[in-house]
């Protein structure tokens, strides 16, 4: 047995985001294009009495570290399939911020069932580890797999999508997180429970990606999400203007915010993006991402 794996996982942004009537057991049903992007936490597992979890890094405020934490939940629930024991000390790095719309804690739990696996010597299947994945949240899946992915039922249930070349991102981090029962609350709010939007990706987006078309896939960028968003959070307003007034080829809230991203024309255009945003102040933060990365992996050594 080794005596401990990292890996790591990736965010993830959803480049279009549809959301339709809200289900019998209060999840959405969405079609959605999920896109990874070079942002990652990691997580070290490694031996233990029991499951112990801690925390540290530049996002760390505000994670549990009780049994709600979800690579705690991911370990669980991996162990019960495979008959172990969850004697495993997970400590999460983290890079990305909590309750922002990033799916950061779907890449914590994506990371520790990869380093779980590997520490236990497991190699389950993937679609072993894609169900357990499901269990845990309905963006660990693709956190997963990475890349570019389209993505229905609760957002579990995921097809590849082709896309060629590299997108240049930048993130505007807010200061403080949005919950996401929130969001799809304020949603059904701002509608009305019964409405909900037809459930389809635009095939304008899906040729541009094939094509490696940035300025076609930032015309396409699209989140239903983001009316309740800027609803409970009105000054993403202005960090969506502060990308159109800096020539991004588009802006938009990623999942139920509040980080917006935008995508640039090129990596020093995404420099100029990020220094325009910090200077704007309408932001806590600015990371630069590309765009698509792969989903958990071992870190090797
Ligand atoms: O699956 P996950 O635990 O990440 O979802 C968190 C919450 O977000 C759900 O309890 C639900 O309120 C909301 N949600 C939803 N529809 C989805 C995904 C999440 O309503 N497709």
């Amino acid at each position: 047995m080794p005596t401990s794996v990292t890996a790591r996982a990736p965010a993830k942004i959803n480049l279009s985001l549809a959301v339709g009537r809200r289900r019998a057991d209060g999840y959405h049903s969405i079609a959605t294009v999920f896109h990874a992007v070079g942002l990652w936490d990691e997580v070290t597992a490694t031996p233990a009495g029991g499951l112990e979890v801690s925390v540290t890094g530049p996002e760390a405020r505000g994670v549990p570290t009780g049994p709600d934490n979800l690579a705690a939940r991911a370990a669980t629930l991996l162990a019960a399939r495979a008959g172990v024991r969850p004697d495993v000390r997970l400590h999460v790095t983290k890079q990305i911020p909590v309750a922002g719309g990033l799916a950061g804690g779907s890449a914590d739990a994506a990371a520790a069932l990869v380093a779980c696996d590997a520490l236990w010597g497991l190699a389950a299947h993937r679609d072993v580890l894609l169900s357990v994945a499901a269990q845990v949240g309905s963006d660990v899946p693709f956190a997963l797999v990475g890349g570019t992915a389209m993505g229905t039922g609760r957002g579990e249930r995921l097809t590849p999508a082709l896309a060629r070349g590299r997108f240049s991102w930048v993130l505007a981090v807010a200061g403080d997180g949005l919950s996401t029962p929130a969001v799809y609350a304020e949603l059904d709010r701002l509608r009305g429970p019964a409405r909900g939007s037809p459930l389809v990706v635009p095939p304008e987006l899906m040729t541009a990606l094939r094509t490696g078309d940035a300025a076609g896939v930032g015309a396409c960028l699209h989140n239903d999400l983001q009316r309740p968003a800027l609803s409970l959070r009105p000054a993403l307003r202005k960090v969506l203007d502060v990308g159109e007034d800096y020539g991004a080829l588009g802006a938009v809230v990623s999942g139920s915010g509040p980080t917006c991203a935008l995508l640039a024309r090129d990596d020093d255009h995404a420099l100029d993006l990020a220094v325009a945003l910090t200077s704007s102040g309408t932001c806590r933060s600015v990371a630069r991402a590309p765009g698509p990365v792969p989903g958990a992996r071992v870190v090797p050594g």
